[in-house]
């Protein structure tokens, strides 16, 4: 505050302004005709108030609604420039970054500990521009193609008329998209319930691509493996939390992070090279399969830290934009198809949400120098010298593009008929195989009992007995074992629950 606003206060405090610093004369009553009469509509303040009030939010994020964050600092401790260029990857280099953690399902103000994906959105602030990592804490995703995410995730939501969630819409949606078993059985393991974000792994998820300062291209897998080690709630113990503390995972970061406890990932990869992409087993693009370790080794990169809370929320978490669109040279997308539509729907998400210039906002500002021709739009602030020009091209000196400072061309090689379907040209491209396999070989006695559990606990709140069959099936499909005793495990339907669903929620 300046000091001409310090005058006429109580001990010294700054004088309260308006938002054009004009000074005000209470911040109490608004001015009316005698003690109990009308109020002025001249009184500007109060309209200023009560509109700005009305104003204060933007629309939360369609999905991944409820989060928090902080920033941190990513360190380079292995050298593996024959892979990337990317500049903030190179031996010992640092980098300062953002995270944001989020639940997918629920809305602003929902459970921190709901059973749901976790979300694991990273931006790093580059020499050469933003680097976004928008990922979850698993691996995999229930869908392989963009067009069906509105679609999963209304099923997700809630009734268009009671508005609440509803199993019947989760599973009906799941087992009529095999594709989802993978990413189902990971959600209703252990994993689907993390202690806390400190305690839970990030995954890129999709396959990107790394390209070397000769031009050599590779396709890469990022996993950042927690230092803190994992820890996962049962559903019992997330059910109190969730009634207890809705915000025990923002209370624990903030904790953590206030009493200099900073939490750490390694950043470990898999590195597939370009050629084998064609002839590997599955479809390496495909986001509901992993690469096998054995197939494709960890090799580690760097740690990130968390080591700085944000100031403020609004200004630095719910107003920061992540978009799978920025990449800087060296990182490129792939042919995986979920990718390539999330290309288009986050900074679109971002222009409707926050506003066409929210990259000027300082937390999703580069800390590189900007030359970019957009100019104007509702809120815009900076502006470039009036003699630089707003066209390309121009022989006025202005920016101009550069051929070798991108690696978006050359990508991969394609071609074919303009098709609505995925060929199947990988001998194992199925959609249970790997969801057995963890069923099977990654889960001990004790995790398989609960994933029982939680998939029984689950499914007794379908109500329609056509699809808790369709649900028996598909577990079945996963495992034999496993599906008969999810069957064995569910509460029988009630008597005259077996009815349209949403009269049903309706009526609960
Ligand atoms: C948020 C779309 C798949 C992770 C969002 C948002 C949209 C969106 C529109 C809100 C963005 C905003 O308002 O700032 C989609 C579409 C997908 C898809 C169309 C499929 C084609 C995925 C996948 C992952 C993922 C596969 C993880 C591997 C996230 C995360 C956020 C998010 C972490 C929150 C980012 C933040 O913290 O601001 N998604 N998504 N999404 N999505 Fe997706």
């Amino acid at each position: 505050m300046s000091d001409q606003n310090t005058t006429g206060t109580p001990s010294g405090t700054p004088t309260t302004t308006t938002n054009s610093g004009a000074p005000v004369s209470s911040d109490e009553h608004s001015m009316g005709v005698g003690a109990d009469g009308p109020l002025a509509l001249h009184d500007h303040y109060l309209v200023e108030k009560l509109a700005q009030f009305n104003r204060e939010r933007v629309p939360e994020r369609v999905v991944h609604a409820k989060g928090g964050g902080a920033f941190g600092t990513f360190t380079v401790t292995q050298d593996i420039s024959e892979y990337t260029r990317a500049a903030f990857l190179q031996p010992g280099q640092q980098t300062e970054m953002l995270t944001r953690f989020s639940s997918v399902a629920g809305e602003q103000g929902s459970p921190d500990t709901w059973r749901d994906p976790r979300g694991f959105a990273l931006k790093f602030y580059t020499s050469e521009g933003n680097y976004d990592l928008v990922g979850n804490n698993t691996p995999v995703f229930f869908i392989r193609d963009g067009i069906k995410f509105p679609d999963f995730i209304r099923s997700q939501k809630r009734l268009p008329g009671s508005h609440l969630r509803d199993h019947d819409m989760q599973w009906d949606f799941w087992t009529l998209s095999p594709e989802s078993a993978h990413q189902v059985t990971w959600l209703m393991g252990d994993r689907g319930l993390p202690a806390s974000w400190r305690e839970m792994d990030g995954f890129g998820s999709h396959t990107y691509q790394w390209i070397n300062a000769e031009g050599e291209r590779f396709w890469v897998k990022y996993h950042f493996l927690t230092e803190q080690g994992h820890k996962t709630l049962t559903q019992e113990d997330a059910d109190r939390i969730a009634g207890e503390d809705a915000d025990f995972h923002i209370r624990d970061l903030h904790a953590a992070i206030e009493r200099g406890d900073f939490p750490r990932w390694t950043l470990k990869v898999q590195i597939m090279p370009y050629a084998d992409a064609e002839s590997y087993r599955f479809n390496p693009f495909d986001l509901t399969k992993v690469w096998p370790h054995a197939d494709y080794p960890l090799i580690e990169v760097g740690t990130m830290e968390l080591n700085r809370n944000p100031e403020n929320y609004f200004a630095q978490i719910e107003q920061a934009t992540f978009a799978p669109s920025n990449f800087v040279p060296g990182i490129a997308a792939s042919p995986d198809k979920m990718l390539l539509a999330r290309i288009f729907s986050y900074a679109d998400a971002h222009r409707y949400r926050v506003g066409t210039n929210h990259a000027q906002l300082p937390v999703n500002a580069p800390k590189n120098e900007v030359h970019s021709y957009s100019k104007d739009g509702a809120m815009r602030f900076d502006f470039q010298k009036s003699e630089v020009p707003v066209y390309a091209p121009n022989s006025l000196g202005g920016a101009h593009a550069d051929p070798t400072a991108t690696d978006d061309v050359p990508g991969w090689e394609s071609d074919g008929a303009l098709q609505r379907s995925a060929a199947t040209l990988h001998p194992e491209d199925d959609d249970f195989g790997q969801a057995g396999t963890m069923v099977r070989e990654v889960l001990d006695d004790a995790a398989r009992e609960r994933l029982v559990g939680n998939i029984a606990g689950h499914v007794s709140k379908v109500t329609r007995d056509d699809l808790r069959e369709r649900v028996f099936a598909y577990w079945t499909n996963v495992d034999a074992d496993l599906g008969a005793r999810v069957r064995a495990a569910v509460v029988p339907s009630a008597p005259g629950s077996n009815e349209d669903p949403e009269t049903v929620a309706v009526e609960a």
